[in-house]
């Protein structure tokens, strides 16, 4: 049946349907494309993604057409879009509240697999390139980060392209090759304008198709983590429990897209920098490689990984350790298919073990985010008074702590998903 060609229409639909499969994709992916019924809230971040990524290709286009990626006009060009270009202001802020926003929606995007183990068998392919397109975001920001060329760009690219130059043997030379030259400069702008604008995207683009794809071949999982193509009319074949995705979950999603434009524009119009968070002070002073600014971090959307980085001590003065964690710690989400060994999927049913380490994970993960925005000083501020313990502040013991139960989560999980004591899931969706 799906692989017959179907000719329904006539006029110019039918002449297009003899050439192209127009009518039959629509089918397939949204008029015949049959959902679980009982979709929730996190079920609308998907399609925000999807929103927030044509959002920052559309503003992106936008502002190539007058940035200027050189060392000596990169930081003006910025300020001329900001006040010249009309609504200049509008779309750079669409563009870097949309970056922010991506990271939201993408987080919780994927604390909904978590939530309800939608990662599990048949949908680790979706996972795997769902957790690359999240490598590729991150690479995406942290290259675009250093295009308006402010002292935040320039340094936090320093600092994160030296961290390569711990790894053992070729580090020097690695973190030599990734800025064409010996400090950040115009070479390094240079390329990282490329990835930005055209490499990363592209392969964004090419991605989020293969993660539709994959995820419209199996089927969407739900909050109760049953199949729903387990229990079909026998008459039709369509799953009981399903509803087509086109009209009923394109009008959901709409409400949803709705809320979110509500307060996306609330953000751009009333705080676009978000006190620091989504823009930094510090990024409106003109790079300055003989000047380190007081305090270097991240944007908070990579404050949780930092905090690992510099939670682990240096061993033998090498800070490959700190940076081998960080990288597991990203890593180890590719695993979570066949780490998780529970008799059920979702939450609902799951045991206490699963719900206690669920939470851990993310208050560990909340916790190392936050303080990955703080400077060190003030790590060592909070324990004024407070005896150094082997040579660390209290701060630096509790990102350590963190860390170890962020790896814990993934790490432990074959054991405590395997002895949880769940409950009997429903053979029917509940809603
Ligand atoms: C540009 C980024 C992304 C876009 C545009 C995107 C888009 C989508 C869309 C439209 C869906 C179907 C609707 C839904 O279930 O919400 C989906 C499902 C899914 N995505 Fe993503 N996604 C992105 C990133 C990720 C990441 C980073 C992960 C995980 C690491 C991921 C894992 C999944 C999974 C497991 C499903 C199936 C969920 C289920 O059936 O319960 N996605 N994605």
């Amino acid at each position: 049946m799906a692989a017959e060609k179907i000719v329904t229409t006539t006029g110019l639909l039918g002449w297009i349907d003899e050439r192209f499969p127009a009518s039959k994709m629509w089918k397939e992916h949204l008029s015949e494309y049959y959902a679980p019924k009982n979709f929730n809230f996190f079920y609308f971040f998907g399609s925000l993604a999807l929103l927030v990524l044509v959002n920052q290709i559309v503003t992106g286009i936008f502002l190539t057409m007058h940035y200027k990626p050189d060392a000596a006009f990169a930081f003006a060009s910025v300020e001329y879009i900001m006040r010249e270009v009309s609504f200049g202001w509008l779309i750079r802020y669409m563009h870097s509240t949309g970056a922010s926003a991506f990271f939201i929606v993408v987080y919780l995007h994927m604390f909904r697999g978590l939530l309800y183990g939608s990662y599990r068998k048949p949908r680790e392919l979706i996972w795997i390139f769902g957790v690359i397109i999240f490598l590729m975001l991150m690479g995406e920001a942290f290259f675009g980060y250093l295009l308006p060329w402010g002292q935040m760009s320039f340094w936090g690219a320093q600092v994160i392209v030296n961290l390569f130059g711990a790894v053992p043997l070729i580090g020097p030379d690695l973190s030599l090759w990734i800025r064409g030259d010996y400090v950040v400069s115009d070479a390094t702008l240079n390329r990282f304008f490329a990835f930005h604008v055209i490499a990363l995207p592209l392969a964004i683009c090419g991605l989020v198709a293969a993660h539709i794809l994959a995820l419209h071949e199996v089927g969407s999982n739900n909050p109760d983590g049953i199949e729903i193509k387990k229990t079909k009319d026998p008459v039709t074949g369509i799953p009981l429990d399903g509803i087509p995705f086109h009209p009923y979950y394109t009008v959901k999603d709409l409400f949803g897209v709705a809320v979110f434009l509500f307060v996306f524009a609330a953000i751009i119009f009333f705080g676009p920098e978000m006190g620091g968070y989504f823009l930094e002070a510090n990024n409106f002073i003109p790079a300055n490689p003989m000047q380190t600014p007081p305090h270097i971090a991240p944007v908070w959307y990579f404050t949780p990984f930092y905090s690992i980085l510099r939670a682990v001590p240096p061993l033998f003065q090498s800070q490959f350790p700190g940076v081998a964690c960080m990288g597991l710690s990203v890593m180890l989400f590719f695993l979570l298919p066949w780490l998780d060994r529970g008799a059920v999927r979702s939450v609902r049913y799951r045991g206490n073990h699963f719900k206690v380490w669920l939470a851990l994970f993310v208050v560990s993960l909340l916790v190392l985010g936050y303080l990955g925005t703080e400077p060190t000083d003030v790590w060592g501020r909070f324990s004024a008074g407070i005896p150094v313990i082997g040579g660390s502040d209290v701060a630096t013991w509790a990102a350590r702590v963190l860390s170890v139960i962020y790896f814990a989560y993934f790490l432990l999980m074959p054991w405590y998903t395997r002895w949880d004591k769940t409950k009997p899931e429903p053979t029917r969706v509940t809603w």
